[in-house]
């Protein structure tokens, strides 16, 4: 039975991901310090002879028993209201987490996907995206420490690559979204849900013309489980490259959550993007992957699952005051 180790398990992600690896008969190590993730997404796993959990937070030096063939290294603080919030935890994740994790892929002998971002292409000056743009990032601005933490991830993984001759995979994710996000992470979709189903007005900050491209979690699963199987050692964008403008995607939740509530509109947040769209054609080539569920199936699935919650979840405020600067 092949083992692999996911960190950042408890995260929407990494819970995922999990399941995909368990459902293919690999022996999966979660690995978590639970700073923004929740146990509860890792629950149905308990009692599963062929999953195991560590707490642990990987900046700390990473060991793990016996063999290892696979590494997926997903930790990171992921929403922009979280990496506000713990900035200097964000910065040590990419760099002295992937550093551990890189460190035991050599000792085990074992392949190491590394989750990026679209996050590293900036605010960006090319449109759609492809992985040789280098990107437009500032390093002091409020999302520098995400970005940079990535960018330094990417460089150190291939500087392992080349140097050890380690096997390296690096995957640019693209907004995704899907059962167990956190209802109140910043970003647009849960927003948007949460307000819905509070019965408030839908925020949209400037003027909902700048774009994004969702991605359904179980395509964005099925491109990272692809690529890591992949002998592709160069970042791969993995999204969806479906654009609508957030004034559009609003009254599409509208429509879908049946809402009374209008939108409202406020100021832009520092260094929000204007737009973000993945140019696929990479992936489509080494991978043969492209996305297959479409924004109405992948939106209603999502719907269903943030109804599902209960009213203490739908009220709780966690970063209530950080929506107002950063959103994606
Ligand atoms: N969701 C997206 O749309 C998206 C887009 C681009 C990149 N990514 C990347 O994918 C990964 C997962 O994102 P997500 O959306 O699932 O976020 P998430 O916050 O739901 O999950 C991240 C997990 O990492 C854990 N973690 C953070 N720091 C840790 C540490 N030092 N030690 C151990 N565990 C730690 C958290 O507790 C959490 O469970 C991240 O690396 C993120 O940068 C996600």
């Amino acid at each position: 039975m092949k083992k692999v180790l996911i960190t950042g398990a408890a995260g929407f992600l990494g819970s995922h991901l999990c399941d995909r690896f368990i459902k293919e008969n690999y022996h999966v190590i979660g690995m978590d310090n639970f700073i923004t993730g929740d146990k509860k997404n890792l629950q149905h796993l308990e009692n599963n002879p062929n999953f195991e959990f560590i707490e642990h937070d990987v900046t700390e030096f990473v060991s793990i028993e016996g063999g290892l063939d696979y590494i997926l290294h997903f930790a990171s603080p992921a929403s922009p209201i979280d990496y506000l919030k713990i900035p200097i935890q964000t910065l040590k994740v990419g760099s002295l987490g992937t550093h551990n994790l890189l460190g035991l892929a050599k000792a085990k002998k074992a392949r190491i996907l590394i989750a990026s971002t679209s996050e590293v292409y900036g605010d960006p000056l090319v449109h759609p995206q492809t992985e040789d743009y280098y990107g437009n990032v500032n390093t002091i601005g409020p999302r520098g420490v995400y970005d940079e933490a990535k960018r330094f991830q990417e460089s150190i993984t291939m500087a392992y690559h080349r140097f050890h001759g380690l096997e390296t995979r690096i995957v640019r994710i693209f907004n995704t979204y899907g059962p167990r996000m956190r209802l109140n992470d910043g970003r647009v979709i849960p927003a948007f849900m949460g307000q819905a189903l509070r019965g408030e007005d839908l925020t949209i900050f400037g003027n909902g013309m700048q774009t994004r491209s969702f991605c359904y979690v179980n395509d964005q699963v099925e491109g990272i489980y692809n690529l890591l199987l992949s002998d592709y050692s160069y970042p791969v964008n993995i999204g969806n490259p479906h654009e609508i403008t957030i004034k559009d995607f609003a009254e599409e939740i509208i429509k879908l959550t049946g809402t009374e509530q209008r939108v409202i509109y406020k100021d832009l947040p520092v260094d929000d993007p204007l737009q973000r769209q993945p140019d696929i054609s990479l992936a489509k080539k080494v991978l043969n992957w492209e996305p297959k569920v479409g924004r109405e199936e992948g939106m209603k699935k999502t719907f269903e699952y943030f109804k599902s919650l209960s009213k203490e979840e739908l009220y709780k405020s966690e970063h209530k005051d950080f929506n107002n600067h950063i959103r994606r």
